[in-house]
């Protein structure tokens, strides 16, 4: 498997610590907040890891990771013109993923628990992608998925009237097979092309979308 990370985005709500660079790098307890990305796909034991990037202080995001070699990994950097959106950027790794399945973390989502078991389970099995949810107090704020009966229904952005509490994370494990579906979306009202919407194509296409829920913090 392969991993990405979204290091791109505007950060606009973290004004004006992200005048001068990226909302990713704002430490965290002295870390960079996507270096505890980056530690928690390296449990993974995934190599091959692309970090996407654009914006201001861009340089500052190859400056601190490098090749990777001192974290033990691979990183490639990946250039996103403009903030087109989530899909966007992760389809400008089609060549990068090739063939195999893949791990996408959004560089400014932390969590506590380790997505060792859940990306094991995913390699080992036939989904189209596993999503990880996580139970939210405020769900209109969110990509929300309606669940019944152990399966997801629909993946809605930002929905008015919430089907449920169950937020989708920034944490997506992904086949080579949302490509195609990323090519066909459509810009949303916000102008990008929104994961959720891609996630949500790919379930009706052949409802094989699983789902893990992440209890502690996130
Ligand atoms: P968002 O929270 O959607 O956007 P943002 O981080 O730019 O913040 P704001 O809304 O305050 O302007 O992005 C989620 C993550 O994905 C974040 O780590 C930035 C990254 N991202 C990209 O790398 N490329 C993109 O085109 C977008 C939309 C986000």
């Amino acid at each position: 498997m392969k991993g990405i990370i979204l290091h791109g985005g505007h950060g606009t709500r973290l004004r004006p610590l992200t005048h001068t660079g990226p909302k990713q790098l704002l430490p965290i307890a002295n870390k960079p907040m996507s270096e505890y990305c980056l530690e928690s796909i390296i449990e993974t034991g995934i190599k091959d890891i692309a970090i996407i990037i654009g914006g201001v202080g861009s340089d500052k995001v190859k400056e601190y990771y490098g090749n990777g070699g001192k974290f033990g990994v691979n990183i490639t950097y990946v250039e996103q013109d403009e903030p087109k959106g989530i899909a966007h950027a992760i389809r400008l790794c089609k060549e990068f993923i090739n063939n195999e399945k893949f791990l996408v973390f959004l560089g400014d989502n932390i969590i506590q628990k380790s997505i060792v078991e859940f990306t094991e389970r995913f390699k080992n099995s036939n989904f189209d992608s596993t999503i990880l949810l996580c139970e939210v107090s405020n769900p209109s704020r969110f990509g929300i998925a309606e669940v019944k009966n152990n399966k997801i229904l629909k993946i809605i952005e930002k929905p008015k009237n919430p089907p449920s509490n169950l937020a989708v994370t920034g944490i997506y494990l992904l086949t080579p097979k949302i490509f195609n579906i990323i090519d066909d979306l459509k810009p949303s009202w916000r102008n990008e092309l929104e994961i959720t919407d891609a996630l949500d194509n790919l379930l009706k296409q052949n409802d094989n979308i699983s789902y893990e829920i992440i209890t502690d913090y996130w």
